[in-house]
């Protein structure tokens, strides 16, 4: 049977990882400055990861939710401590999208209402209605189109107003990444967010703030939304919350109230999925990642500001986006296969950074002396 072929790849076979460096099947190596697409949040086969996840296995690696799995709770109490939500509802299922599915449900659910607003370049994951307020029409099937969600411009405030003053009473929820990732690293402005509590709150709808791929640690705080001084009503984690292992997280603050049957999964919240999660939060309490992430973010966003290269550099932490001119269209590539380094992309023309957060000043420089000589 063939693989079903949805992803242009790069020719490399990776076959071992430790902290920031990859090896593939030559034995070349490779500094990982995409984190395996934002997921590797505390370094590749973290000894503490490694041996949570196998201590669990050992112990028991699966059973349903139909009864208690303590762990679950272990998860939620060192995520409240870890993010400061500590009066928050945690839902753990598998993958952004599935959180975002979920989160925006509960939203519908919780108001009674349809419309959804999203922002331009937002990226919400590939499900029914996590890519019908994603703003990209050739991943929309014709199935997944859908008159519910209405796209407006990003950090514009007087468009949000006016969508409000049109038609807040039919509106259940705004769904915002803190700094869209897939869309270029586009930061969210404090004064936007603030204006998006202030409208649900005026109109009760719910904010939802999707923190796949901007969360957990990435932006120097827990959730990237914090830089904003305001609450969400909703936070949705993936990617970096289990550091390769697939788990998600729904976190829901206490005014929106379960019934039985409401959500549902039958992986989410399994004993392994929840050894992963809590080895990264252990991980990012115990090496203060938050506080590595913003040190070495700055360091490597002033240090790029200052190359001739360099037409913009924007982002938080280590989620930095750098905008390159069009006669470097091949510089990702070259860093790739000449230097041994790993970046992501946005279109057209954006490099993405998205490292561990237990990146060192070393592997920063190391990433600075390759994207300079080219
Ligand atoms: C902001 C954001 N939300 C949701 C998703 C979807 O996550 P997943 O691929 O785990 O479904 C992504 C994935 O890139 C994302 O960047």
């Amino acid at each position: 049977m063939e693989l079903f072929d949805v992803y242009p790849l790069q020719n490399i076979t990776v076959e071992r990882a430790l902290g920031a460096w990859v090896w593939d099947n030559q034995g070349r190596k490779f500094l990982d400055m995409y984190g395996g697409h934002a997921v590797i949040s505390i370094g590749h086969t973290h000894p503490h990861y490694v041996k949570r996840l196998t201590d669990q296995l050992h112990k028991i690696g699966f059973y349903s939710n139909s009864v208690h799995i303590n762990i679950q709770q272990e998860l939620a109490d060192t995520l409240g401590r870890v993010s400061g939500k500590t009066d928050y509802q945690l839902f753990l299922c598998n993958s952004g999208a599935e959180a975002n599915e979920n989160a925006l449900k509960l939203a519908s659910f919780h108001t009674g209402r349809k419309k959804i607003i999203a922002f331009s370049k937002a990226f919400h994951g590939r499900t029914s209605l996590a890519v019908a307020a994603t703003d990209n029409p050739k991943i929309i099937a014709p199935i997944n189109q859908t008159d519910h969600v209405v796209f407006l411009p990003f950090n514009d405030e007087a468009a949000l107003e006016a969508c409000f003053l049109k038609e807040g009473e039919r509106i259940a929820a705004v769904i915002v990444e803190g700094i869209q990732g897939v869309g270029g690293i586009n930061v969210a402005t404090d004064s936007f967010l603030q204006k998006i509590r202030a409208q649900c709150d005026a109109y009760g709808a719910v904010y939802i703030a999707d923190s796949v791929q901007c969360g957990y640690g990435r932006s120097g705080k827990f959730f990237a939304h914090d830089w904003a001084g305001v609450p969400a009503d909703i936070y949705t984690t993936a990617k970096g919350m289990g550091n390769g292992f697939p788990v998600a997280g729904v976190w829901i603050a206490p005014h929106l109230k379960p019934w039985h049957g409401m959500l549902g999964t039958t992986f989410g919240g399994n004993p392994l999925a929840c050894a992963a999660a809590l080895a990264v939060a252990e991980t990012i309490e115990t090496e203060n990642l938050l506080e590595n992430a913003r040190t070495l973010g700055d360091y490597l966003t002033n240090m790029l500001r200052d190359l001739p290269v360099t037409v913009d550099v924007r982002g938080r932490g280590l989620m930095i986006g750098i905008d390159l001119p069009p006669e470097k269209t091949d510089l990702r590539q070259r860093l790739l296969y000449e230097k041994g380094v790993f970046t992501g992309e946005a279109k057209p023309n954006v490099v993405r950074l998205l490292p561990s957060l237990a990146l060192t000043r070393a592997e920063a420089d190391f990433f600075l002396q390759a994207f300079s000589s080219l």
